[in-house]
């Protein structure tokens, strides 16, 4: 079968709390989760006072946990080196490199006053890592809320978002926007998260139709130039800002950015010109979605496909070629629309469709797609799911 499953969120949590058993002795009575996200519209926006239009998947990071009365923090998981980490002073950027989600998160609960708990934990992901999902707003996201229950308390859901950006930017290093951690930590089953990247208020949008089916194509590639990559489309954003000589993208018109074009200069007039129009196809989406009409999805898919490519030269061969497959299957085979989702540079695709043909969509892209590169993709359905919570 090409679709692949998401294994229900009980079998995640029942799995971690056995390897956490195995592993260190100890019985898990803290287990919280956090999913990934796709975006359906509104992309490398967000870092631009623009709208994005992303859910929850049902797909996550679930960490089962136990509070084990030192200061000392212990973290496993099946593919990657355990962590071992004193909390009794402010945590640093530190070794592994993937444990640096969860010192950023301690951390942000360390600066708010908080003296934290050692603890005993394993990590369990149904998120693919690495393919524009997302993973590691959930495992930020998933830490939050462990720290929430260790804590006993809650923060402000928005809070907890940007406290978990804040980690992703001081120690990760990437200078990500608010999309993917206000989309892991607000989901809500059924429904889209919309959000106003200038306000920095998430609406909740029915998603509900039965008739509706969002796969996702995980192209298996990553590329190396993401490092730099973001950071530059970002950096370029900016500074296509400043010639303009406005304080807010919200404010720039394509009939300013196409006036002072050259004056913008190569890449910055086309970054501009994405950003400008993506900003103004995700109003246009978040209306047609209001009113119920799915149609009017598909040609802005393909124009936020295009621009991404050609303006903003995020996309790759092996998204473009994923994307024309689903365009290929076209209309007429279920398809109402299809976009690279993410940050780009490899990950994964965004394909709407109807729901009597996803089955048979997800085969064709997985059949196509191999045949061309060889490389057997990963595909699955997602609803829109709930956000981070104690399970
Ligand atoms: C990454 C970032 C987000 C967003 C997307 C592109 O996922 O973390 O903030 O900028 O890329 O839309």
């Amino acid at each position: 079968m090409a679709l692949s499953l998401n294994p229900p969120l009980a079998d995640l949590a029942a799995d971690a709390a056995a390897a956490l058993r195995e592993n260190f002795g100890v019985e898990a009575n803290l287990t919280a989760a956090a999913p990934g996200r796709v975006n359906l519209i509104g992309e490398h926006i967000d870092y631009c006072d623009g709208f994005v239009l992303p859910f929850a998947i049902d797909r996550y990071i679930v960490i089962a946990a136990h509070a084990n009365g030192t200061r000392q923090v212990r973290i496993g998981s099946a593919h990657q080196s355990p962590a071992v980490f004193d909390v009794s002073q402010p945590l640093e950027i530190g070794e592994p490199k993937w444990s640096n989600y969860i010192r950023g998160v301690i951390r942000g609960f360390q600066d708010r006053g908080h003296q934290i708990p050692g603890f005993d934990a394993w990590i369990v992901s149904s998120v693919p890592l690495g393919a524009g999902l997302s993973s590691s707003a959930a495992l930020e996201c998933a830490t939050a809320t462990l720290l929430e229950g260790l804590l006993d308390t809650v923060l402000d859901t928005r809070e907890k978002a940007l406290l978990a950006q804040k980690a992703e930017h001081d120690f990760a290093g990437v200078p990500c926007g608010i999309m993917d951690q206000f989309a892991s930590a607000f989901g809500k089953a059924n429904r889209l998260v919309l959000i106003d990247c200038q306000t920095g208020e998430p609406e909740l949008v029915p998603f509900e139709n039965p008739d509706l089916t969002v796969l996702i194509a995980n192209t298996m590639v990553h590329h190396e130039l993401s490092d730099g990559g973001y950071a530059a489309r970002r950096r370029h954003t900016e500074e296509g800002l400043a010639i303009i000589g406005k304080s807010s993208w919200r404010d720039v018109t394509m009939a300013e950015v196409l006036t002072l074009w050259d004056a913008l200069d190569e890449p910055i007039n086309r970054r501009s010109r994405h950003v400008v129009g993506e900003i103004e196809r995700t109003i246009e989406a978040a209306k047609a979605l209001a009113s119920n009409q799915f149609e009017a999805l598909g040609p802005l898919m393909a124009a936020s496909h295009d621009s991404l490519r050609d303006d903003f030269e995020v996309s790759c061969k092996e998204l473009d070629l994923m994307v024309q497959i689903a365009r290929d299957i076209g209309r007429s085979g279920g398809v109402i629309g299809a976009r690279m989702t993410g940050g780009g540079f490899g990950g994964s695709t965004v394909t709407l469709c109807e729901s009597g043909k996803a089955a048979h969509i997800a085969a064709t892209l997985a059949a196509e797609y191999e045949k061309a590169t060889g490389i057997k993709p990963e595909i699955f359905a997602s609803r829109p799911s709930q956000g981070a919570h104690l399970v």
